[in-house]
C-alpha cells in the first residue's frame, strides 16, 4: 500500500510568531484519514516548527536545499544543516524554483543525489506550463523532467522518493487540474516508472497532486487511483482549510 501524503508548502510565508502561531492551529485539529502530514516552513522557522510540532504527527519539512555540503554559497543551506535541526523530508523541483531561480534538470540532479546520499525523502517536483497543455506536449515535459533528474538513480532510491505533480498553470490560479486530468497524468507518471523500473517499484512510489486543491475539490482528486495525496500552497496557509483537505481521503 503506497503512503498517503498530504503536504504543506508554506513558501514564503509566516514570520516566526505567524509560524508559531498557525503551529498551534494545526496540532489542535484532528486527523480522521491515514495521511502522512507534512508542513514546510521557510528556513529561519524550521528549528522552531520543529521543536514545536517533534511530539505530533506533523512531520517538519525543507523547501528547497543546495546539492554542495559547505562553501562560499552565500545564502544557501546544505543537507546537513536541514538534518542538524530535525528535518528528514525535502521538497525538490519546485516550479518556482525552476522558473524564477533557473534551477535546470541538471542541476535537480545534483540536489537528488545529495538528499539521498543524506538520507533525506525527496519531494520532487514537475510539471508542465499551459502552453505545453494547449499543444498537448504536457505527457512529453512531464517525462523529460522525471528522466532527466530521476533515471539515473537505482530502483532502490526510490523508497525515498515522492513524486509531485504540479502543473504550473494550476499553482496559486484557482484553475485546478479536472480529477481526470489529475488521474491521467498521474497513471502517465507510473506507466513511465514502470517502463523503466518495472511495476513493483512504479506501484510503490506515491505520486501527489498539487495545484490550487482545496477543501472542495480535494476529495474528488484524492479518490483516483494514482492519485496519493496532495502538495498543498495557500490552503496549507489556513489550519481548518488544510486539515479538510488532510481528512478528504
Ligand atoms: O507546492 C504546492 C503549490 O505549488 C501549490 O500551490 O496555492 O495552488 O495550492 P496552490
Amino acid at each position: 500500500m503506497r503512503k498517503q501524503i498530504v503536504a504543506g508548502n508554506w513558501k514564503m510565508n509566516n514570520d516566526l510568531a505567524q509560524t508559531e502561531s498557525l503551529i498551534t492551529a494545526l496540532k489542535a485539529q484532528t486527523k480522521t484519514s491515514n495521511a502522512e502530514v507534512m508542513v514546510a516552513p521557510t528556513y529561519t522557522n524550521l528549528f522552531q516548527a520543529f521543536q514545536a510540532l517533534k511530539e505530533s504527527d506533523i512531520e517538519v519539512i525543507a523547501q528547497n536545499m543546495h546539492f554542495a555540503e559547505n562553501g562560499a554559497y552565500t545564502g544557501e543551506i546544505s543537507a546537513s544543516m536541514l538534518k542538524s535541526v530535525g528535518v528528514k523530508t525535502v521538497i525538490l523541483g519546485h516550479s518556482e524554483r525552476r522558473e524564477y531561480f533557473g534551477e535546470t534538470d541538471a542541476i535537480l540532479t545534483k540536489k537528488v543525489d545529495a538528499a539521498l546520499a543524506n538520507g533525506l525523502r525527496t519531494i520532487f517536483c514537475f510539471g508542465e506550463v499551459l502552453a505545453d497543455r494547449k499543444s498537448g506536449n504536457h505527457e512529453a515535459v512531464v517525462e523529460s523532467q522525471i528522466k532527466n533528474a530521476l533515471f539515473h538513480l537505482e530502483a532502490s532510491a526510490f523508497k525515498n522518493i515522492v513524486l509531485a505533480y504540479e502543473p504550473v498553470w494550476a499553482i496559486g490560479t484557482g484553475e485546478t487540474a479536472s480529477p481526470e486530468q489529475a488521474q491521467d497524468m498521474h497513471a502517465f507518471i507510473r506507466q513511465t516508472l514502470s517502463n523503466k523500473y518495472g511495476v513493483d517499484v512504479a506501484n510503490s512510489v506515491s505520486i501527489l497532486y498539487g495545484g490550487s486543491v482545496k477543501p472542495n475539490n480535494a476529495q474528488e482528486i484524492f479518490g483516483k487511483p494514482d492519485v496519493d495525496g496532495g502538495l498543498i500552497g495557500g490552503a496549507a496557509l489556513n489550519a481548518d482549510d488544510f486539515f479538510a483537505i488532510v481528512n478528504a481521503f
